[in-house]
Parts: structure tokens; C-alpha cells; sequence
């Protein structure tokens, strides 16, 4: 694994291909840089094992108690990726419920590390429910853009190439329609010094080398640039990284945690970050963790910014969207229409279908296109031309709103200024 980290080439994996015979039987990989699904006896790539990672990991899975706490203690039904334990998992998830209920302030964090100039459509999901969350609760958040993680993990990328990815990615982000009231975005090399810096070098301190290559795999000829950069990621969870949000009473921020809504793959920067805050006294940070949206050819990958054909992009035209599902969408289907109509399908590991979980709202709706499509009443092309329909004006929504979104709204969300929050009654201001 650790030579895997020094090559950018596989900084992410090529897309799994379920139908393409490996050499030999492999075990299922998610960490920062890789995901992929364990390649059994037959050759063939698995889905990724969610519950294997919950065991593996030590979080824990989200159940029925705890969706209905949070629907008791919000006032809103659950959001359509918890219903659909699209978010599975998490850590210490109740202690945010308490501060809620209590009206005891926290904020949410997450990020993006831009390693392209546009973001795909499995980046807007987690920043859609990262929006859904910032409505429910009315708290401040902190969205990071790691140029610094792009440029330290790529041979080829340089400084101003990442730079300029952060610009881009950001103007993304704001079209996702966060309040720039509540929402502050900032770029690693821009924003780097004063109390974040003082954090990083607190965070530093505690983590040995023997303890990076432990949780990442490094090795000896990893630059020190990749070891340092957990303390970068992980000291943005922490409140008094922010005075200009939360003030300069560091005793007081201190106890103020946040809830990162991301994909499983960061969980371990989160995990050596919850062990270094409650060293250094600080507040440990609450985790949401949501799957994958596949890569286009299937499942046990990751859909990647890095591999154009494994995405579908938030610049993608609706012709592009269109002939990549017709082209390259791994189906759960039969070979013929008249097998497909006797067999069925399976849509458990068809990606027309695994997107349409993500994207409709409708329960009833999306339950019957899996039943109808499991007893081969619909068949693949109809599947697809539902996924690409929806795909389509979803993209085509976000494109309306980015049009809008100028170098002066860029600006205003990336400056260094005090949030306003707190206009629910059960929101408290600090
Ligand atoms: P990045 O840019 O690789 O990914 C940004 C966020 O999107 C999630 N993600 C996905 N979710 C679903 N399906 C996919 N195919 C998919 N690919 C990526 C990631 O897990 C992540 O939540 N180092 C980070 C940036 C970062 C960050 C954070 C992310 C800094 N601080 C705190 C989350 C929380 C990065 O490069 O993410
Ligand atoms: N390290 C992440 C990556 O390479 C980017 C990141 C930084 C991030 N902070 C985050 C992702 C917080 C999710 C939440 O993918």
C-alpha cells in the first residue's frame, strides 16, 4: 500500500471493472487515495463492504434509535441519504443531538481537495446534504479547499494549477446555494497563518512518523510534505482554528466540536484528529460518513475527478451526460431484451440504478423502478434514459445557479470575516 501512496498515477485507482478478470484474489482498500472493492476467487471486483469498514474503522453504523432521535429532536424527517443509509455511519453523533436540544453551539466542517477544475456529481451530493444539514441545524461552516493536499500528492500539478482549482471548485461549491452568511470557504495556501498555523503546529507536535505510517502507509521515501498534512486537515476541526467566527476566548471556544458530514475514505485524518484534541483539551470532532457514488463502470470503485470516463462532471453538456450513462454506465442487466424480460435484472449492482438512489427524492418512486426492474418489466435502456433525464436537470439546475455566481461572490465567501447565524430559536449564538 505505501508504494501506492508515491505514485500519482493511482492516487485513485482506475475504476474497477467488475467484468474484467484480475490476477489474483485482493482485499477491499479505502483509505485518502484508494478505493476498491476485493477481488474474489473468480477474478471479479466486489462491491465495496460497508459494514466491513464500520468493524474495521470502529464507527458505528446509523440505526433506526437514532434516526428517530433526530427526527424528534430537528423537527424534519431524515434526509433521503439517511433513510437510504447512503449516510451509514458515524462517531459521536449524539453528543451534536445533545448541544442541539441544549441550544449549545457547534459547527459543521468539510472540504475538497480541487484536483480538477470542475467537481463531479458524487463531490455535489455530500456538499448538497452538507446544505440540507446547515438548514436543519442553523450553524456555521467551515469548508476547506486543500490546493496544498493537491499539490504534495501529484508529481505533475503545480502551485498555480491547484490555486486555480480552488477558485474554480469554490465558485462550484457556492452553487450548491449556501448561505454565505453562515458559510465561509477557504483555500490552505491563502488562508494558512495566525490561529489556524498555531493548530497545525499544535497538531504536529503530538503525531509521530511511526503514527502517520501507520494510519496513511507511508514510507521513507514519502515526502515530509504528505506526512505533515493530517495536521493541516485535522486542525481545521477544531473551533479556535476560526476567531473570526467564534471569537478569541480560546478557553471558551476550546469546548465548541464540529460535525464533518464526508465520504469514509477521510476517516482516518479523523481519527488521529480525535485522539490529538483530546490531548490538547480541545472539543473531539462528531463524524457523518456517507458511501460512494460509483464509478461509472460499477461497483467496489469510486466515481474520481481524476479519471475523466469514470464521471459524470458538473460542466458535463446534457449530450456528454447522455452518451457517457448509454456508453460506459455498468449495467445489472441481461444481454437481450427478451432475457431481460424473463430473468429481470439486478439492480443492486446496476449504476443507472445506484445514481437514482442517490438523486430521487421519491421513495415509492424509486422503490417501484427497482421492483419493476428486478421482474424485467423495464429494461436497461429505460433505466438508463430515467438516470440520464434526472442527471441532466440536476446539471443543468447547478449550471443556471453557477451562472450566477461571480468573481466578487467567490471573494465574498472566501474572506476572512465574522458568520451570522443563529435565526432558529434552538441555535445560540456564542
Ligand atoms: P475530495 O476532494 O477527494 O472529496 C471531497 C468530498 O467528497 C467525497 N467524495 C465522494 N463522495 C461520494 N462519492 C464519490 N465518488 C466521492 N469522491 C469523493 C470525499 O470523501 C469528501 O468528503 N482531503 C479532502 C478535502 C477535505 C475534507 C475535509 C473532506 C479537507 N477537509 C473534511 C471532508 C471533510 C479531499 O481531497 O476530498
Ligand atoms: N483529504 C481530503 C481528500 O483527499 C480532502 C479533505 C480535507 C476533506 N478536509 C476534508 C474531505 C474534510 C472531507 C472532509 O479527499
Amino acid at each position: 500500500m505505501a508504494s501506492e501512496l508515491e505514485a500519482p498515477a493511482k492516487e485513485v485507482p482506475p475504476a474497477a471493472d467488475p467484468n474484467v478478470p484480475a490476477t489474483h484474489p485482493s482485499k477491499q482498500t479505502v483509505d485518502p487515495w484508494n478505493v476498491a472493492g476485493e477481488v474474489g476467487e473468480d477474478g471479479k471486483v466486489k462491491a465495496i463492504d460497508y459494514n466491513k469498514l464500520v468493524e474495521e474503522f470502529g464507527t458505528k453504523l446509523i440505526d433506526k434509535e437514532i434516526l428517530e432521535r433526530f427526527e424528534r429532536v430537528t423537527g424534519h424527517k431524515p434526509h433521503r441519504f439517511l433513510r437510504r443509509q447512503i449516510v451509514f455511519s458515524e462517531r459521536d453523533l449524539g453528543v451534536i443531538l445533545d448541544r442541539y436540544e441544549k441550544g449549545e453551539p457547534f459547527f459543521l466542517y468539510t472540504g475538497r481537495g480541487p484536483s480538477s477544475d470542475s467537481m463531479h456529481i458524487g463531490h455535489t451530493q455530500i456538499f448538497d446534504f452538507c446544505k440540507w444539514l446547515q438548514d436543519v441545524f442553523d450553524v456555521p461552516l467551515v469548508i476547506m479547499l486543500t490546493d496544498d493536499e493537491k499539490f504534495l500528492f501529484s508529481e505533475k500539478r503545480t502551485v498555480e494549477e491547484v490555486i486555480g482549482y480552488s477558485r474554480d471548485n469554490c465558485r462550484d461549491i457556492i452553487s450548491i446555494g449556501f448561505d454565505p452568511n453562515k458559510t465561509f470557504i477557504f483555500s490552505d495556501y491563502e488562508f494558512m497563518g495566525g490561529a489556524f498555523y498555531k493548530n497545525v503546529t499544535r497538531f504536529a507536535k503530538l503525531v509521530t512518523y511511526n503514527q502517520a505510517k501507520a494510519t496513511f502507509g507511508f514510507d521513507e521515501s514519502s515526502n515530509i510534505g504528505k506526512i505533515h498534512f493530517t495536521s493541516i486537515q485535522g486542525a481545521t476541526a477544531f473551533a479556535t482554528t476560526f476567531p473570526h467566527i467564534f471569537g478569541d476566548d480560546e478557553k471558551k471556544v476550546a469546548s465548541i466540536p464540529c460535525l464533518i458530514p464526508c465520504a469514509i475514505d477521510q476517516d482516518p485524518y479523523f481519527r488521529l484528529t480525535r485522539d490529538c484534541a483530546a490531548r490538547l483539551k480541545y472539543a473531539k470532532p462528531s463524524l457523518i460518513h456517507s458511501r460512494f457514488l460509483d464509478a461509472l463502470q460499477g461497483p467496489g470503485s469510486k466515481m474520481s475527478a481524476s479519471i475523466d470516463s469514470s464521471a459524470i462532471f458538473m460542466k458535463d453538456t446534457p449530450k456528454q451526460i447522455k452518451d457517457k450513462i448509454n456508453k460506459y454506465a455498468f449495467s445489472g442487466g441481461q444481454v437481450s431484451a427478451e432475457e431481460q424480460r424473463e430473468k429481470g435484472g439486478n439492480p443492486d449492482i446496476d449504476v443507472s440504478y445506484q445514481y437514482l438512489q442517490f438523486f430521487l427524492e421519491n421513495d415509492e418512486e424509486l422503490a417501484k423502478i427497482g421492483q419493476d426492474y428486478r421482474e424485467g418489466k423495464l429494461l436497461t435502456g429505460e433505466l438508463k434514459a430515467i438516470c440520464i433525464k434526472h442527471l441532466q436537470e440536476y446539471v443543468a439546475a447547478f449550471q443556471e445557479r453557477r451562472s450566477k455566481a461571480t468573481d466578487e461572490t467567490v471573494k465574498l465567501f472566501m474572506s476572512v470575516r465574522p458568520l451570522k447565524w443563529g435565526g432558529n430559536p434552538r441555535a445560540q449564538r456564542i
